[in-house]
């Protein structure tokens, strides 16, 4: 991206392997929320990815790590879209950060996460610790957090907690570009290393 001129790129990933899913449902929320903002949004979807558990090896050989790891780079913003396990993202979360690593380093990432229930809200804490202390990762202070009554009979997201992906969407893309901008009055020997 550059400075004033073109809006940031965002990509949304989601992590579930449930066919059923609600978290891909703030995914494809968020993307619109994006859009609506006049941003360009993909969305990765990990279901549609054929990715090896990550062994700090072999794995990176991988013919769909490449270009995963080339999208992830490319967007200048990246929201997680996770389900909870185990008081944590998912698992496929976590391997993909394993699998992908630098490539989220100086960007800011979100959280959207649903869960069975209230009480596993600091869950992506852990995550994005690591992506802080591992990455430089600028974490978006804001989680999107939803249960299933968060959701209508449909499946679709409810108006409050619509407007909470759009808070999310709009916090990413004002970091992405206060980032942009603060790299660009720096010049390049101030870009980071
Ligand atoms: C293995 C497993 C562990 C789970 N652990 C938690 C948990 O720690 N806290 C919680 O609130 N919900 C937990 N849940 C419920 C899921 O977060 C919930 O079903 C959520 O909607 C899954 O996201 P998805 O619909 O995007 O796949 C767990 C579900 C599974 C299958």
């Amino acid at each position: 991206m550059s400075a004033a001129a073109e809006p940031p790129t965002v990509l949304v990933v989601s992590c579930s392997l449930s066919a059923t899913s609600r978290s891909r449902v703030l995914a494809e929320a968020a993307v619109a929320a994006l859009r609506r903002r006049g941003v360009s949004a993909g969305l990765i979807d990990l279901q549609e990815w054929d990715l090896p558990l990550c062994d700090g090896g072999d794995c990176y050989d991988h013919p769909s790590v490449e270009p995963l790891t080339r999208r992830i780079q490319a967007a200048d913003a990246l929201l997680v879209a996770s389900p909870i396990y185990n008081y944590d993202v998912n698992a496929a979360a976590k391997n993909l950060v394993e699998l992908t690593g630098a490539a989220w380093s100086d960007k800011p990432v979100g959280f959207l996460c649903t869960a069975g229930g209230r009480r596993s809200y600091m869950a992506p804490i852990g995550l994005a610790n690591s992506l802080m202390f591992d990455f430089r990762s600028l974490v978006v202070p804001r989680f999107v957090y939803a249960v299933k009554e968060d959701f209508d009979e449909s499946g679709a997201v409810t108006d409050p907690l619509r407007e909470r992906v759009e808070q999310l969407a709009a916090a990413a893309v004002d970091l992405a570009r206060a980032l942009d901008w603060l790299h660009a009055a720096a010049g390049p020997a101030g870009r980071p290393a």
